[in-house]
């Protein structure tokens, strides 16, 4: 009962004993004292319980149980599918829309009072009629039917005769004994266009990776073609530079005068540097076209030193410079190498060192890594007392036609090529090469190769 009405009843039972009391007076007085009392008492009661309920603060939650829904009343469960995002849409097995909720009536146009009754057929676009057609028959004939619990993406059509992406999840419930199909429907429209773009990216990407390797290819072709030619070129130009050397020997050999011999010995010295430099282009053309070819042979590398060590004795004595050879006590004696290029990295590597330094010494020390009874990883290492390298330029030195200073080739000659046969020849040999170096104190270039043991 609201506080409302107790407060009334409280004044008219006031009222009412009141009147008891003006009609009783004289000797009824206490027979009706007793009944006017005793109303008197129940009104104050009701009067102080009306109070208590206006004293109490009101209960929030009891003023919300007007929108409180029952979850077993019908209302509550329409509330419920009309505040679903997803389109809800009921069926009977003859395909006769029985529900359609308010997110159904949003995403294909149509009012629920317009589509009760009518055929779920409405909104199939005309190209999947029959399939429809075929799975409902299906369904009814008691066949497994490809649609019932699993999430698929068709097409639908809206009211306004648009075709729209949807997924759709079809099940199948009774009520009863009545069968019905429940379909959960989402409209995929934007999810499809961001798949769409997703792919586009994809096959743009695809096809930007396929272009790249496809010039990747071409670029390399085209180099080892550059290559090639410069390999033919350089060997084509060594075989009459030979003869103009040889000649020019034959001739220094004759009876010349002085000027003359002053001028052959020229042609000859200059012919000397030409050789060298179309030899460096040769090997690395062949190196860069792949037709360098090692040739591993049982040698001793103390023999190959000797050899440099006497080849190059004009060059560092007239320097000046201490040149001095050690080898590592494990060091094995005979190894399988190619003695030719392993020869010609140390020259470059001696030679440069020799180049590159005014006093003091040059260092070859050979040791022996790691080895076991099949195989040694020997460690070359060259040491100078020279002008030394910038820390910052040592990996730039092993690029082809690259020195570490403009003024180099003016002061010392060369073309840059040196460094960069040594490094692609050792990576031929699967090792590794490098430089250690303080710029105004020495280098020491270095390079390690794994060799069987023989
Ligand atoms: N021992 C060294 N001391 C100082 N600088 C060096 C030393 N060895 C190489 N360099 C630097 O590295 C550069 C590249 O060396 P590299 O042997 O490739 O070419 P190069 O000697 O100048 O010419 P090339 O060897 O073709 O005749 C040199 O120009 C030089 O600047
Ligand atoms: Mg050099």
């Amino acid at each position: 009962m609201s506080n409302h009405y107790i407060l009334w009843i409280s004044i008219i039972i006031c009222i009412f004993i009141s009147l008891l009391i003006l009609v009783g007076g004289g000797d009824n007085y206490s027979n009706g004292s007793l009944g006017a009392y005793s109303l008197l008492s129940l009104g104050f009661l009701l009067l102080l319980y009306s109070n208590c309920k206006t004293a109490n603060p009101p209960n929030k939650h009891k003023k919300k149980t007007k929108n409180i829904i029952s979850m077993d009343s019908k209302g509550g469960l329409q509330i419920i599918l009309d505040n679903v995002i997803d389109g809800i849409i009921h069926i009977d097995h003859k395909g006769s829309i029985k529900l359609f909720n308010k997110a159904a009536e949003l995403m294909f146009g149509y009012k629920e009072s317009e589509v009760l009754g009518k055929n779920i057929n409405i909104f199939i676009p005309k190209k999947y009629k029959d399939k429809h057609k075929k799975y409902l028959k299906n369904f009814n004939n008691g066949g497994h039917s490809a649609i019932i619990g699993v999430n698929r993406e068709i097409e639908a059509k809206a009211k306004d005769g648009s075709i729209f992406p949807i997924e759709i999840g079809i099940n199948e419930v009774y009520v009863g004994d009545e069968q019905i199909f429940v379909g959960v429907v989402r409209d995929i429209t934007e999810r499809k266009k961001s798949e769409e773009r997703i792919h586009k990216y994809t096959d743009r990407l695809e096809w930007a990776h396929f272009e790249m390797q496809q010039a990747r290819r071409e670029a390399e072709r085209a180099n080892k073609a550059k290559s090639m030619f410069l390999a033919n070129m350089s060997h084509e130009i060594r075989t009459p530079l030979n003869g103009v050397m040889g000649m020019t020997e034959l001739l220094m050999n004759t009876d010349l005068k002085d000027k003359q011999s002053k001028y052959a010995e020229r042609i000859y010295g200059s012919g000397s540097l030409l050789l060298t430099i179309i030899n460096d282009i040769l090997d690395f053309s062949k190196i860069e076209a792949g037709e360098m070819k090692l040739d591993p042979q049982p040698g001793e590398i103390k023999v190959i030193v000797k050899e440099i060590k006497e080849m190059l004795f004009a060059k560092y004595n007239e320097k000046g410079l201490k040149f001095t050879v050690s080898f590592g006590k494990d060091t094995p004696v005979k190894l399988a190498f190619d003695q030719t290029r392993v020869s010609q990295i140390l020259i470059n590597l001696i030679g440069n060192a020799i180049k590159f330094t005014e006093n003091g010494s040059i260092k070859l020390v050979i040791k022996n890594k790691k080895s076991n009874n099949k195989k040694a990883s020997i460690l070359f290492e060259v040491t100078d007392t020279g002008i030394g390298i910038d820390p910052s330029k040592i990996e730039k030195i092993f690029d082809k036609f690259a020195q570490a200073d403009a003024s180099t080739t003016r002061k010392f000659g060369g073309t840059g090529l040196g460094l960069a046969i040594c490094k692609q020849l050792v990576s031929l040999m699967g090792g590794t090469i490098g430089a250690r170096s303080e710029l105004g104190k020495g280098s020491t270039f270095w390079f390690e190769v794994t060799m069987p043991i023989v």
